[in-house]
């Protein structure tokens, strides 16, 4: 695919700063699951969280396929940043910028796309991921302002966010048209989160849930008309998987350039590993996956930015670079053999980070059910 000279350049900064940056302390931050606010305040400079947004808006103003670039280059070292700025791009900053009122805009948006403040996209319950319209948090309309009540589990950026981007239901009896999204601030009363997840993967990205217990909201936090939250969340969605989508491919070009790198040094029988037919296979899969994940993510990407229709490109996206990408890392730590298996050489993290991709925003099955659906209509 042809990239512009601008595209270039910003995905040369990424990948420079995520070799300079990123990787010197990538291991210890998996380890001990710590975040990393250095390296969120370093892209924050970079201008990497708020990337598309309107520069009226203290945004950056590029094309989503600059931020595939980017979102590509990060999670090739730290898929934990990757997740990081992924949420606060596009099921922030995007969704706010498409369906915020200018007041929200000026107020919110601002700070979240200039770095300033972070933010966090609640939609997930204990009883409703994937079936996400069965929402048990609810919005009571109490005339100038709301009461939310309920928990959101696995939000990302959950301990760390300024602002809460919160999905809620108000009107039961009208089912997912009584749904509503609100702009909830950190420090509302009665706002509080849960212990942070020790997870399998992206350990240093901070994953919890967040209580509501009579949390007020003003009515003008709403997000667009009475009932439209549902409908918020699936057309924000439908921009953060191709986010998503990206992370999984970074993870999995990291995974099959090291490798490639290994299978040339490492001998084995008198020769480098990759001399042998089996290895040598091996990768032929991984280059030829790693391409396949490559154009479909760049492709949904381009229908956005040309204003195409992507909800059915953005699934397929990211369940084709999800799936892929775990196929291209387990293979990754194949190759590396019993090295693969410790810390020092990378590819075990990015196996076990690669997993979280077939899960959220929309699991492969999920995936799977939007595009069947879109082709048996
Ligand atoms: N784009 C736009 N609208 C969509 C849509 C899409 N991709 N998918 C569904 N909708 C709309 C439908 O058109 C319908 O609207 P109308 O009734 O007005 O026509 C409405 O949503 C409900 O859709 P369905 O009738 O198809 O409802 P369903 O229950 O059968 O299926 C679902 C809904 C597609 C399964 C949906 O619940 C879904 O996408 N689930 C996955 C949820 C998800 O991705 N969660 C991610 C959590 S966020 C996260 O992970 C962030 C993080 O921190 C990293």
């Amino acid at each position: 695919m042809k990239l512009s000279e601008e595209q270039k350049m910003i995905r040369n900064i990424a990948r420079e700063f995520a070799e300079n940056e990123l990787l010197p302390g990538v291991i210890e931050r998996d380890k001990s699951a710590l975040y990393p606010k250095v390296q969120i305040a370093q892209m924050q400079n970079l201008g990497f969280l708020g990337m598309t947004t309107d520069p009226r808006y203290g945004g950056g103003g590029m094309d989503i396929l600059s931020y595939v670039l980017v979102m590509e280059e990060i999670s090739k070292i730290d898929a934990s940043c990757g997740v990081i700025i992924s949420v606060n791009n596009s099921l922030v900053c995007w969704g706010l910028e498409e369906y915020g009122t200018e007041e929200q805009k000026e107020k919110y948006l601002r700070p979240l796309a200039s770095g300033q403040m972070l933010g966090a996209f609640c939609l997930s319950e204990p009883e409703a991921g994937s079936d996400a319209t069965s929402q048990n948090t609810t919005a009571e309309d109490k005339g100038d302002h709301y009461v939310l009540n309920g928990i959101k589990n696995w939000i990302t950026n959950g301990k760390y966010a300024d602002i809460y981007l919160i999905i809620a239901q108000t009107h039961p009896e009208k089912g997912h048209h009584g749904i509503n999204a609100f702009i909830v601030e950190a420090n509302s009363e009665g706002l509080t989160t849960g212990e942070k997840e020790d997870k399998m993967g992206i350990r240093s990205s901070d994953t919890c849930s967040v209580l509501l217990n009579e949390v007020k909201v003003p009515k003008e936090n709403r997000i667009g008309e009475d009932g439209f939250g549902f409908k918020f969340a699936m057309n924000t969605l439908n921009g953060g998987r191709i986010g998503i989508a990206a992370q999984a491919l970074g993870i999995a070009a990291g995974a099959y350039e090291r490798a490639l790198a290994y299978s040339k040094e490492r001998k084995a029988f008198g020769v480098p590993i990759s001399h042998h037919q089996d290895v040598a296979f091996k990768l032929a899969d991984m280059a030829t996956l790693l391409e396949a994940s490559r154009l479909l993510v760049y492709e949904a990407a381009q229908d956005k930015d040309a204003g195409r229709p992507y909800d059915i490109s953005s699934s397929i996206a990211k369940l084709y670079a999800a799936e892929a990408a775990m196929k291209i890392t387990t293979e990754a730590v194949q190759i590396h053999g019993g090295y693969g298996h410790v810390r020092e050489y990378h590819v075990e993290r990015m196996m076990r980070d690669a997993k979280i991709t077939q899960i959220y925003e929309g699991t492969s099955e999920i995936q799977k059910l939007i595009i069947s659906r879109s082709i048996l209509r």
